[in-house]
């Protein structure tokens, strides 16, 4: 027993494969449950007592790096798959390879969409901001921790690119009169060590309304309305007190889970509930600093991160999968808006 298991151990070394087809051989001869590696795990019961531990060891050792291998040879076939994809053949008549909307492209669509059919337009600002428009408008105070090095990207010491879309906010009202109702998409930049749930870059749409008698009430209906348009008509809203510079009172805001449905799942930490965005009345003074009288108007911002509602929507588990161009994850929202 032990030369057959050293001779497949040394087959399981040499083998090679190119294609996802030969990798799937591969498995079927020594790790599928009619496979050789099997009958020996079977052989091994009729082993003596004295010989079970050392030619347990050797079969152990033999599935280990046959799994191994069969993933390394997986991972050839994959790439071997993903280059054959990217070949167009420009000499064929008609080019049958359509490509496929950004998944985070579409679901930005799809907000706008549902913020345009509450009568926002949509507004937009440079990635690239100063001091003013980013933090010191929106009330940051001048030792806030938003404004390390940690988190921001400096350009130097007034400039930086920008870590959240509420600078728009203070460009949109410095130069307008309300009634003001907007969404502004676009790219944040944050200085984070890139993980499944983090990057150094990202989008998010702000939202901003500045009228005459604007209320918390007429906040959380736009956002409820927003949340089952989004996410299905049963869906449920939370907003839990929080806390930002730019909002008074503000607040984060949970929707049942889209997984569980509120039973409780690993999405939503078996709370029932995820945050999906902050909001909340626009401090008067973020108004007074640009320039609107707020005695006569207020108003209530939200915040957004559209990976944040993409990750949720399409069950994506990896932040990075966004911005890796791997046509295989991207061809499947071949059929979203
Ligand atoms: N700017 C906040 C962030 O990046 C998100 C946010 C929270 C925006 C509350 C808002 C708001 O307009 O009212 O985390």
């Amino acid at each position: 027993m032990k030369d057959k298991i050293g001779a497949l151990l040394e087959e399981v070394e040499k083998y090679t494969a190119g294609t996802a087809q030969q990798a799937e051989e591969f498995r079927l001869k020594f790790l599928s449950r009619k496979g050789q590696i099997n009958d020996l795990f079977e052989e091994f019961k009729t082993v003596a007592p004295e010989l079970k531990r050392e030619i347990g060891q050797m079969l152990n050792k033999l599935r280990n790096s046959a799994e191994e291998k069969f993933k390394s040879l997986q991972e050839a076939g994959g790439a071997e798959k993903q280059n054959d994809s990217g070949k167009v053949d420009l000499t064929l008549p008609v080019n049958h390879f359509t490509g496929a909307r950004h998944p985070l492209a579409s679901v930005r669509k799809e907000i706008l969409a549902i913020f345009s059919r509450l009568g926002f337009t949509v507004a937009d600002g440079p990635e690239i901001e100063d001091d003013w428009h980013n933090f010191s408008a929106l009330n940051f105070p001048e030792e806030h921790p938003a404004r390390d090095m940690q988190d921001t990207f400096f350009i130097d010491h007034e400039i930086a690119l920008r870590t959240h879309t509420s600078s728009v906010q203070v460009r949109v009202l410095e130069h307008t009169q309300p009634p003001v109702r907007i969404v502004m998409p676009g790219r944040v930049y944050r200085n984070e060590a890139i993980s499944a749930r983090a990057h150094c870059f990202f989008h998010q749409v702000e939202g901003l309304y500045v009228d005459k008698g604007v209320s918390f009430a007429d906040m959380k209906q736009a956002l409820l309305y927003f949340s089952r348009e989004m996410f299905g008509s049963k869906t449920e809203i939370r907003l839990r007190p929080s806390y930002f510079p730019f909002t008074e009172p503000s607040a984060e805001m949970d929707i049942s889970c889209t997984i569980c449905g509120g039973k409780g799942c690993n999405v939503c930490k078996y709370s029932g509930w995820v945050e999906i965005m902050g909001c909340g009345m626009v401090d008067p003074s973020v108004l007074e600093n640009c320039k609107i009288d707020s005695k006569t108007y207020s108003g209530f911002a939200f915040g957004m991160g559209i990976e944040r509602i993409t990750m949720l929507k399409y069950e994506v588990k990896d932040l990075r999968l966004f911005s890796e161009n791997d046509v295989r994850f991207l061809a499947q929202f071949k059929s979203t808006i």
